[in-house]
């Protein structure tokens, strides 16, 4: 193979190697840990219904375009970006996708290090025994002391940071490929063993149910925004992940195929995981609406529990970390190979991104204990009001502030009851990245390669061969994800 076909970074050696690599970097947190969550938080079915809806009409077709741009330039989507608003003569702002997409890339790969740390601290509680038999409070406390300990908390961080940057410095083929083609299919068999024992669980049933059985009363405009932000976070669409790995696919594999596979195995896991939790946490009659501890407080304690528990239990966390590293090593990737393209040896550029990434976590790190009262986006408003049997309504938003002092200034009465809802550095670069950075990113992406991009060069790279498919797909981003992404998104600004 030229040169030019290969590209200065290399190339997957095989036809299933992408789809490995793909399906690594969608599969990750977001599936075991952020899905399940936010999918309790939500109400289950409906939700679920509404993220498939946007995975298979919004995500999908994106996600052909994303690395159609990668594969045709074979560059870091920095400069595939550059190259193609040049060749396109669109206007200069469509390279701002490769910028934007390094700095989500940086805030994602910042805080997805230090939860997946904690779920290597986590490996070794379960498989040390030290849940067994315990209660709610003990499994909160256990949580609580972990995330309220900033040492403790950057150390995991640092081990998690080091193992991605120790995979992304060997490179394409030695590091991301030697590792993916042992750690996927551990991934799969893992997950199939924990699938089989959430079968012999009582709560299955009602686990399925919960996922599965719609109720349109519990969804808000909110859940849209969520589930559309989740379908690009969990796919890791809009920030050129994807773009890269596009970037290293053989010219002779069909895209449309292959990205199908990946979007179908993605949602399989999603939904097989979701099956996995929800049941134990139904055996257990615990609360599915318990946020981000979900993973952490919910499903020790069940595990802790059960016969056999230990061992799944660690089984489980040994998945979320393998998870975590083929995802994490692909949100690194195209930073480091943007900085190859501009000369640095490949090992100096994987420490610049891993180690600025790492600084970054430190305020995630920070989120969970001394700044936890340093919020951003604070709305404060009254929710029950009795005074003189006179409705008085309030409401104040401050963009920062430390909500100690605010409560202090709000003080409870019996009459007037205030919430206080704001966003710590951690939720602030979640809110940022998966419910705007990454759709505005997707968005721009449909409309480049649906507006803009030479159709003929489109139509030879897509390069489906049935004409009724290729149409539907242009059409889909030319109208209906521009459409979709802007609707949901003023939708959750103005509801
Ligand atoms: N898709 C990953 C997950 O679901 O955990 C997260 C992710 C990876 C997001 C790569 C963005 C990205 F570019």
């Amino acid at each position: 193979m030229s040169d030019q076909k290969r590209g200065m970074h290399g190339i997957w050696s095989g036809r299933w190697t992408f789809i490995l690599a793909a399906t690594g970097s969608a599969v990750g947190l977001g599936n075991l840990w952020k899905f399940p969550y936010i999918t309790g938080e939500n109400g289950g079915g409906a939700f679920v219904l509404v993220y498939l809806a946007c995975i298979f009409a919004v995500g999908i077709p994106i996600m052909l375009a994303e690395v159609l741009l990668g594969r045709k330039t074979r560059m870091s989507p920095i400069n595939a970006m550059a190259k193609m608003t040049e060749d396109a003569g669109a206007p200069k702002f469509f390279q701002g996708i490769g910028w934007m997409g390094a700095v989500s890339g940086f805030f994602i790969l910042s805080f997805y290090s230090v939860i997946a740390g904690w779920s290597l601290a986590y490996i070794l509680k379960l498989a040390g025994g030290d849940f067994a038999g315990t209660d709610a409070a003990f499994a909160g406390e256990t949580f609580g002391n972990l995330v309220s300990d900033p040492v403790g908390l950057t150390i995991w961080h640092s081990v998690f940071m080091l193992l991605t940057g120790f995979v992304v410095a060997r490179g394409v083929n030695k590091g991301l490929e030697a590792a993916l083609k042992v750690l996927m299919p551990l991934l799969f068999v893992l997950l199939l063993i924990l699938f089989g024992y959430s079968l012999t669980t009582p709560g299955f049933s009602q686990g399925v149910h919960f996922l599965f059985d719609f109720d349109f009363s519990k969804l808000s405009g909110e859940s849209f925004v969520v589930a559309l932000g989740h379908a690009f976070f969990t796919l890791s669409l809009g920030m050129g992940a994807i773009m890269a790995y596009g970037a290293y696919m053989p010219q002779d594999q069909s895209l449309g195929k292959t990205i199908l596979w990946v979007g179908v195995l993605d949602t399989m896991v999603a939904l097989v995981a979701g099956m996995v939790i929800f049941a134990i946490v139904f055996s257990n009659g615990l609360e599915p609406s318990s946020g981000p501890g979900l993973m952490f407080q919910t499903l020790p304690l069940a595990f802790g529990n059960m016969v056999g528990g230990a061992f799944f239990g660690t089984v489980f966390f040994i998945l979320v970390a393998v998870a975590a590293w083929s995802s994490a090593i692909s949100i690194a990737e195209p930073a480091v190979a943007w900085a190859v393209e501009k000369g640095f040896g490949r090992i100096s550029a994987t420490a610049a991104v891993c180690g600025f990434a790492w600084f970054l976590g430190l305020g995630t790190v920070l989120s969970f204990n001394d700044w936890s009262t340093y919020q951003a986006f604070i709305f404060i408003s009254e929710i029950s009001v009795l005074e003189n049997l006179e409705e008085k309504t309030h409401a104040a938003f401050y963009l920062f502030a430390n909500t100690d002092v605010l409560k202090a200034e709000y003080i409870n009465t019996a009459a007037v009851t205030y919430e206080i809802k704001g966003k710590t550095f951690f939720d602030t670069l979640d809110f940022l990245t998966a419910n705007i950075m990454l759709p505005l990113g997707g968005l721009l992406i449909a409309i480049f390669v649906g507006w803009f991009a030479s159709s003929d060069m489109v139509k030879k790279e897509a390069n489906i061969q049935n004409e009724t498919l290729f149409n539907v797909w242009r059409f889909v981003l030319r109208y209906m994800s521009p459409v979709a992404v802007s609707v949901i998104f003023l939708h959750g600004l103005l509801f």
